[in-house]
């Protein structure tokens, strides 16, 4: 049974797009169920479209934050999902809708951020990274908690960044990354490999990756 996704997007969709790719060349063992985007005319919708993919436009504009996410539940509600995967979708979420998808020590949203967390979280990893003048950045596969880009990370991979670069050449290594590790990912999830360990120090929660299948 492949693993059933839903996307939220709220742009251009290239991770989306990376991830219907790997489906279709049987590196990923998952299926998208609908991609809903808060963004009307959001590129994502129509290459998601041409994949075959049930879209749905929720505008957030003129809505109240809970309004818009009661109207996002009730488009997935008709889907059955295993994991909610933001695709840069840019907006927060609320604990309620986020107690919609979880359970205790387990996390159904998973996003990718485009820096090393926890440096540079929010909505502009890559400049800020850039400006800070970092050698070495990366990008960051992690589940969703309350916090900004703070939820347990499940992947990591970094790169460098080069003498010559410009903002553009290091944005664009970085998201050639993106698209490889993110349906590497969501793999481990299909594949049942993923646990959840709480810290008992912190209480944090940490992600265990398992050579097998988690039983
Ligand atoms: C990606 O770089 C992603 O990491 C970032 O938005 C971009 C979306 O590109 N997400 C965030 O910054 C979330 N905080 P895409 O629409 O082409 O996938």
């Amino acid at each position: 049974m492949p693993l059933l996704l839903a996307i939220m997007a709220s742009g251009r969709g290239s991770n989306a797009k990376a991830i219907l790719e790997a489906i279709e060349q049987g590196k990923l063992d998952a299926k998208v169920q609908c991609v809903i985007s808060n963004m009307p005319h959001a590129p994502v919708l129509t290459m998601a479209d041409n994949f075959g993919v049930p879209t749905f436009c929720i505008f957030h504009q003129g809505l109240s934050r809970e309004n818009h996410e009661t109207q996002v539940l009730n488009v997935l509600k008709d889907y059955q999902i295993d994991y909610l995967v933001l695709a840069g979708y840019m907006r927060l979420m609320t604990p309620t809708f986020l107690s919609a998808f979880h359970a205790k020590n387990h996390y159904r949203i998973i996003n990718i951020h485009p820096a090393l967390l926890p440096a540079f979280p929010g909505a502009h990893g890559y400049e800020d990274a850039f400006q800070y003048g970092v050698k070495i950045s990366g990008v960051t596969v992690h589940f969703v908690d309350e916090g900004i880009d703070t939820g347990p990370i499940l992947m990591q991979e970094s790169f460098p960044r080069l003498d010559d670069d410009t903002l553009e050449t290091f944005k664009s290594r970085g998201l050639a990354l993106e698209h490889v590790i993110y349906p590497k990912a969501l793999q481990l999830l299909a594949q049942n490999r993923v646990r959840f360990i709480p810290h008992s120090k912190t209480g944090r929660v940490h992600v265990e990756v398992k050579a097998h299948a988690v039983c």
